[in-house]
């Protein structure tokens, strides 16, 4: 198998996890290049519910897993999760796991001042982010900001603690500005060095580990997290997270080179959900929205929050395939839509009676846009379970080919189904 990145073509939550499951059991490493535990990636394994925020999903399958310098990593959150998992019978060691040096590290400071930054959004401008609040935004602040710590950081505990001050000068004055409670040091620095011994064993030079893969014929899954309307450079800014979720990121936060890629796979729910803030120009708000959120069972992983429902959005999915490297699909959930009389599609936007083809830059341009729905007949026959075209009903094969002809670029996989094998397979090469 070629190298391949997985990426969220929509707004997240549209079942990376169980796609890259599928294809690590054909690859030697699954790497994530970008975000932390802001991402919630659950497997169903022979019955069993697998949430995964930081570790890769091949893990699970005994496949080497890699987090790269792109990742925003709280070393408390990955002892926890390594912990659940070995509670589930998944022993992590430092064969199957390496993360990178260079990776940046979440602290307890970034999740207070995620939380006092929402309530100064909630404060100034009655509109919150909608954030996850687990701290990856400032964590990543930090590191353009030049004053984060750094995952080789905790081998120095004399360089650590120096690194240690001027960020709490940083942030303290911050805090003490919004007359905030300020945070001490030797609490931070303690937790550090105690959790050190324990994430140490698993840092090493990742980049020069998969181009030693390469090397040796191995292929790699890039495993992102989140997705292309939440880049921060090509999302729907401020309405983002705080890293590079495209293709690109991959490369940039893992150390391959941009030519040794391969493929790039967007998955995209059959219909549309978001989380947290920010424009949504499908999104059904009555009892269809309701249907879907229920049918879904469309609730954040971590955070347990209802997710915002509406159709595909096929302006949005042809940008998401064209900025985020994308050149084929996967469309998950398909059961979903069994049992739906009508479905739509959102062809186009319209705005003061006039057809758009884009995604508007700003709130003001965005404000008045509608969708244009095309509507499609619902299925009498499930598709729940399907493995394979022939047993699709021809209404679900014609939105697929609709869905295709609009996005223009072949989707190669469907799952009708929350198990692994659940899949069904077209055009494969
Ligand atoms: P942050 O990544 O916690 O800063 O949150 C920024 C935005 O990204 C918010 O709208 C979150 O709801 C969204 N977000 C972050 N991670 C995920 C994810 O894994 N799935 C869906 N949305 C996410």
């Amino acid at each position: 198998m070629s190298n391949v990145v997985v990426v969220g073509a929509q707004w997240g939550d549209e079942g990376k996890g169980r796609i890259v499951d599928w294809l690590a059991e054909r690859a030697d490493i699954v790497a994530r290049y970008n975000g932390g535990h802001n991402a919630g990636h659950t497997l169903v394994i022979d019955g069993k519910t697998y949430k995964l925020a930081l570790l890769p999903s091949g893990v699970v399958r005994g496949k080497r897993g890699v987090i790269g310098n792109g990742v925003a990593l709280d070393p408390e959150a990955l002892l926890a999760e390594i912990g659940r998992m070995e509670a589930l019978g998944v022993r992590i060691t430092p064969d199957l796991l390496q993360i990178a040096e260079t990776a940046t590290l979440v602290l307890p400071i970034h999740r207070a001042i995620d939380a006092a930054q929402e309530q100064l959004r909630t404060r100034l401008q009655e509109c919150p982010l909608g954030t996850t609040l687990r701290g990856i935004g400032p964590a990543y602040e930090d590191k353009v900001g030049r004053r984060a710590l750094r995952v080789c950081d905790l081998a120095n505990p004399e360089y650590l603690s120096a690194r240690l001050d001027l960020l709490l000068a940083h942030h303290n004055a911050w805090f003490r500005g919004l007359g905030l409670e300020t945070f001490d040091k030797a609490p931070l620095l303690g937790a550090l060095l105690a959790m050190a011994p324990k994430i140490l064993p698993f840092v090493g030079r990742v980049w020069e580990q998969l181009d030693a893969a390469h090397r040796h014929g191995q292929s790699v899954v890039f495993e992102g997290s989140q997705a292309v309307m939440l880049d921060i450079d090509w999302g729907s800014y401020p309405y983002v997270t705080s890293s590079s979720t495209v293709a690109a990121g991959a490369a940039s936060g893992t150390g391959i080179a941009p030519s040794r890629i391969g493929h790039v796979l967007g998955v995209s729910k059959v219909y549309a959900t978001r989380v947290g803030e920010g424009p949504f120009v499908s999104e059904l708000d009555g009892a269809l929205g309701e249907r879907l959120r229920d049918r879904g069972r469309e609730y954040g992983v971590n955070t347990g929050r209802p997710r915002r429902c509406g159709w595909l959005d096929a302006v949005q999915l042809r940008q998401a395939v064209k900025v985020g490297g994308i050149d084929r699909l996967a469309l998950t959930k398909l059961d979903v839509l069994d049992g739906f009389e009508t479905i739509s599609l959102c062809v186009g936007y319209e705005r003061d009676g006039q057809r758009i083809d884009y995604i508007p830059a700003s709130d003001a341009a965005l404000a008045g846009v509608r969708p244009v729905l095309r509507e499609f007949p619902g299925w009498s026959r499930p598709t729940q379970g399907a493995r394979a075209m022939d047993a699709l009903p021809a209404e679900a094969v014609a939105l697929i080919e609709a869905i295709e002809a609009e996005v223009g670029v072949p989707v190669t996989m469907v799952t009708t189904g929350a198990e692994r094998d659940d899949v069904v397979l077209r055009n494969v090469e």
